[in-house]
């Protein structure tokens, strides 16, 4: 009997396979294409504690291999979603994770908060609820005048301690490849008692509109995701792997079964696919039939066989 089943924190996963913030909205669309239930899991799309429009302008720029987005965190908010997407999440078996992003300490522990709390109640009327925070600390620190939370390793301590005083739920923090230094973001978030780590975010890019002579972006730079990305995400999950023992949920530009395999032979966890579902709006279901044909194939009966073979 073949398993592709992963454990996070004490969360079983019926597959590696977990949709990436922000390109999955809340599952509901892509439901209509294939069954989702197939899924290891979901993370939402990245919730502040207030709504928030997003950015004006040009929002996707389709790159050699990949796409810059300036999407700016459009998102109907914590409470919103706690109210209204959470009527389709209760319904559905994946995984469900909420990324977070805020501006302020007190916006995320706010936001982790009513999180928390939600699923504590929800849990105890037998329903299904958040079972992980993925907390973005991608996001602009306002009071550190707008430079991400994520680059700086002390700045992202602060928000993982005071988050994690306040959640009974597992944590995992998303790391930005823009970090100064992404091994030694994640080996702090263990010390901080994080469950997980999850990388990488996009990576900070640009495009020129050279007859307007400006970028083509209201915030001049923009996030690289897609293909492109794909070896230089797999090296930091490696090292990153390497550094830590909580496990890793791996990410950046995966778009075949074969990348995931790659991905969890150097030391992920389980996955996160992003941008393949733009490219493909059956990534899922097309993605979990190649990693089950590959394991027929090579006679692996589980994926601990391979996990972390990458010395
Ligand atoms: C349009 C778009 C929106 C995204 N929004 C979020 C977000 O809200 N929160 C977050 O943590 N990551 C967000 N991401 C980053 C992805 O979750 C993922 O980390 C990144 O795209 C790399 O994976 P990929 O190359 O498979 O897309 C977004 C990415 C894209 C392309």
């Amino acid at each position: 009997m073949r398993s592709l089943a992963c454990n996070v924190a004490g969360i079983d996963f019926k597959n590696p396979l977990v949709m990436a913030s922000g390109t999955f909205g809340f599952g509901q669309e892509y439901a209509q294409y294939y069954d989702i239930n197939q899924l290891g899991g979901i993370a939402s799309k990245g919730l502040t504690l207030h709504p928030r429009p997003g950015n004006e302008g040009t929002r996707i720029w389709e790159t050699a291999s990949g796409i810059l987005n300036s999407v700016g965190l459009e998102n109907p908010g914590v409470d919103a979603f706690l109210q209204e997407e959470m009527k389709f999440w209760e319904k559905i078996e994946p995984v469900k994770i909420a990324n977070l992003g805020g501006s302020t300490i007190e916006d995320y522990v706010l936001g982790a908060l009513k999180i928390t709390k939600d699923a504590e109640d929800r849990r105890k009327l037998n329903r299904l609820a958040v079972d992980m925070i993925e907390l973005n600390i991608s996001c602009p620190n306002v009071k550190e005048g707008g430079m991400a939370f994520g680059i700086r390793t002390e700045v992202a301590r602060e928000v993982i301690r005071e988050v994690r005083q306040v959640t009974s739920l597992p944590l995992a923090v998303k790391l930005s490849p823009n970090a100064e230094n992404v091994v030694g973001m994640a080996v702090m978030c263990e010390e901080e008692g994080a469950e997980c780590v999850s990388l990488v975010n996009t990576f900070s890019g640009m495009k020129i509109d050279i007859y307007g002579r400006r970028s083509v972006f209201q915030n001049t730079y923009a996030g690289l995701s897609g293909p492109a990305i794909k070896p230089i995400a797999l090296r930091m999950v490696h090292q990153v792997a390497q550094a830590v023992t909580i496990p890793v949920m791996g990410m950046g530009g995966i778009s075949s079964s074969e990348d995931i395999i790659e991905f969890i032979m150097a030391g992920a966890e389980v996955v996160q696919i992003g941008t393949y579902n733009f490219m493909n709006l059956r990534a899922g279901e097309d993605l979990l039939n190649g990693l089950t044909a590959f394991m027929e194939k090579e006679n692996i009966n589980s994926l601990d066989e391979i996990r972390g073979i990458i010395s």
